[in-house]
């Protein structure tokens, strides 16, 4: 099979930030408590941080962690985790029906997040709480003031301000399930005032307000006019929140559901772009894609949980290589959309639906894992247009899917990275590049292949990238992700 790739200086898409590599430690399952934070562990740290998640988790490049959820921000008190460890109280966490130690809170993230060098997203809670909270929250992160929160910031050990950019106001507010849920119009208008109050505080900050919790809600769209209506001057982002769910049309189908991801911006963006207009305003709104991943594989298992455990273990996803590609062709997506998805936060971390597992030995990278990687460590610089031709297959949702997906990145003026995905299950891609004047040689190609779409990494065995030698020619192996550089 051969396909052919297009892409020229001539038609940038737009400058990719490196926060859409982002992620979620929410406060659930074993996220925190025996994945970040698990003080009995031999491979613990002086803090109790397990020093190889942090290891994994710097591999990953993560450049900004979202905290501390999720559904959990809703009914969380962030107070209840700070000061003395054994002065804490332990209490439910409504969302998740578990227990909750506050054993690990907010310092504490801020510290973990200091030893991975990311940068803190913190989300608060308007669910259960409001705009007093909110400042309160954002009084004891960023301000230098002799004032209440911040000297209890201070007599926790935290003489200087952490200066928090960005402030997620709420979690999925549109969904049914979310404690504290509200109507587009209570929302937008406890957002508008949350924001100002905010704002007054700290002008410095970065506000991303809730869109829809999926793209299948009933209140999709309306929900995003009637929220940007009452808030759209007083924020930065709008959120963006998708997962895939069992492949039960089949893998050649779940391979596809990048498409998705790709329609579902696209709307997002004309939502913005509809109440910039209504508002006169000039300026754009930007999207924060705070929650995507694959989940489905613990459903089963989490369907007979029982509640009000401790850091049960709770969306303990194992992911397989069909998995791999799709979360692949999304980060693809992302890096197609790199114009308007300025934030993006695979969802999660650690043990919950997650790249990363812990046992007791040590992590087990999961097969998702190396493309999340691929894309931190290569694309950086300006997304181009990319015109990919090949052959295509049909599915009943997407109708004609190409099995090749791909997007360039110019990294500056002499470096271009071309990700690529051949879906086909059982043929080679033989790839033709034309990149501007054609004077440009290959450097190097990393190939991530496995013949089984089911496998699953384990500590015995797991799929490993390989650099291959292209002879001249590129061949994307089937049913491949693949990163391939080039200088010109
Ligand atoms: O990531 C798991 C959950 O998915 C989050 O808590 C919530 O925001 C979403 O529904």
């Amino acid at each position: 099979m051969q396909g052919k790739l297009y892409a020229t200086d001539l038609f940038p898409i737009g400058q990719i930030d490196h926060r859409i590599n982002s992620s979620l430690a929410e406060h659930m399952g074993r996220s925190i408590y025996g994945g970040i934070y698990d003080p009995d562990s031999p491979l613990a740290d002086d803090a109790g941080l397990r020093k190889d998640v942090m290891a994994a988790v710097k591999e990953l490049n993560v450049p900004l962690v979202r905290y501390p959820g999720g559904n959990f921000v809703s009914s969380y008190h962030w107070e209840d985790g700070i000061g003395p460890r054994d002065q804490r109280q332990q209490k439910v966490d409504l969302a998740w029906k578990s227990v909750e130690s506050n054993q690990f809170g907010l310092d504490d993230f801020m510290d973990w997040t200091t030893k991975v060098d990311a940068e803190a997203m913190i989300a608060v809670n308007l669910g259960t709480r409001g705009i007093e909270d909110a400042c309160n929250l954002l009084e004891y992160c960023n301000l230098d003031t002799d004032t209440y929160w911040a000297n209890k910031r201070r007599e926790n050990g935290h003489s200087e301000p952490y200066h928090v950019k960005f402030w997620c106001l709420g979690n999925e507010m549109d969904a049914p399930w979310q404690i504290g849920h509200k109507t587009a119009h209570e929302y937008g208008q406890l957002v508008n005032e949350t924001a100002k109050a905010m704002r007054s505080l700290d002008p410095s900050i970065k506000i991303v307000v809730c869109g829809s919790s999926n793209e299948h809600t009933p209140t999709f769209g309306k929900w995003e006019t009637t929220v940007l209506d009452e808030c759209y001057d007083n924020v930065d982002y709008l959120s963006m929140h998708q997962y895939y769910e069992l492949p039960s049309q089949g893998t050649m189908h779940h391979v596809a559901k990048a498409i998705r991801m790709d329609q579902f911006i696209n709307s997002v963006v004309a939502l913005c772009d509809a109440a910039k207009a209504t508002k006169k305003s000039a300026k754009t709104l930007n999207i924060s894609f705070d929650e995507w991943n694959v989940w489905y594989h613990s459903n089963e298992h989490d369907a007979h949980l029982k509640p009000w455990q401790q850091a049960p273990h709770q969306l303990e996803d194992v992911y397989n290589f069909e998995d791999a590609l799709l979360v692949g062709s999304s980060l693809i997506t992302l890096l197609k959309h790199a114009d308007r998805v300025k934030i993006a936060c695979f969802a999660q971390l650690v043990n919950v639906i997650a790249p990363i597992l812990t046992t007791k030995e040590g992590v087990l990278k999961q097969t998702i894992f190396t493309p999340l990687r691929d894309v931190s460590q290569y694309a950086h610089g300006t997304a181009l247009r990319t015109s990919a031709q090949s052959p295509t297959y049909q599915v009943p949702e997407f109708g004609d899917v190409p099995y090749l997906d791909a997007v360039t990145v110019k990294n500056d003026a002499h470096h271009y990275t071309i990700f690529a995905v051949n879906r086909h299950q059982t043929e080679a891609l033989n790839l033709i590049v034309k990149l501007n004047d054609d004077r440009y040689q290959e450097t190097s190609h990393l190939s991530y292949s496995c013949s089984d779409p089911e496998f699953k990494n384990s500590a015995d065995q797991a799929v490993r990238e390989e650099n291959i030698q292209d002879a001249g020619q590129i061949i994307l192996k089937p049913f491949s992700w693949n990163v391939i550089t080039f200088t010109v």
